[in-house]
């Protein structure tokens, strides 16, 4: 069985659409999700399926001298940010070699880096008059929103599109995406050896 840590902070439907997806696997489980807000709605939804969760402060996180053992106990193979907005800090990247993604929002490189997430980057969006913009899943490696590559996806964006609307349009392309692209990265783990 291969184990998958979620980190999320916010309302999760991502991290919903994840647990769906992976409910009855024979080979991927969810088994854990972390986040830095206690009271994230997505740890109601987590314990609704009884998964275990880590709740952690940016202190705890930073001395991930903390953080990793955790994750090691729950014999956590790959880590998937969905909605969580913290720099990952080297350790982690170290431990979980492309093994660690990221969802964001638009299509990388635009729209990305240190304070654009959720609702900032479809005003952003907005503001610019784009005439598409995407998601875009990623490795996560010690800058924000810059490691490689590894999916997207482009939606158009109209003339009368309201940030919501956009926000809107985005999730519907993360929820249909996010799940599988895990699992086939998942399932490419293959037997490589875990720690
Ligand atoms: C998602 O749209 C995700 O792409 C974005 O936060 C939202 C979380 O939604 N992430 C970022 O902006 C990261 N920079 P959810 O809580 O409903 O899954």
């Amino acid at each position: 069985m291969k184990k998958i840590a979620i980190f999320a902070s916010g309302t999760g439907s991502n991290a919903r659409k994840l647990v769906e997806h992976f409910q009855q696997h024979a080979h991927i489980k969810i088994a854990l999700i972390a986040s830095n807000k206690p009271h994230a709605p997505v740890l109601n939804m987590a314990k609704e399926h009884q998964i275990p969760v880590l709740v952690f402060d940016k202190k705890k996180f930073t001395d991930t001298d903390s953080v990793l053992p955790e994750l090691q106990n729950h014999g956590i193979d790959f880590i998937v940010l969905a909605g969580f907005l913290w720099l990952i800090p080297e350790v982690l990247i170290r431990h979980y070699p492309k093994r660690m993604i990221n969802l964001h929002p638009a299509l990388l490189p635009k729209y990305g880096g240190k304070g654009m997430y959720g609702m900032r980057v479809h005003e952003a969006v907005r503001a610019a008059n784009e005439t598409e913009t995407g998601i875009t899943i990623h490795y996560v490696n010690s800058a924000y929103d810059e490691g490689a590559i590894i999916f997207q996806k482009s939606c158009p964006v109209l003339a009368k599109d309201t940030p919501e609307d956009i926000a809107a349009k985005i999730h519907v392309l993360e929820h249909g995406s996010l799940p599988m692209v895990t699992e086939r990265l998942v399932r490419d783990l293959g037997d490589r050896v875990l720690g």
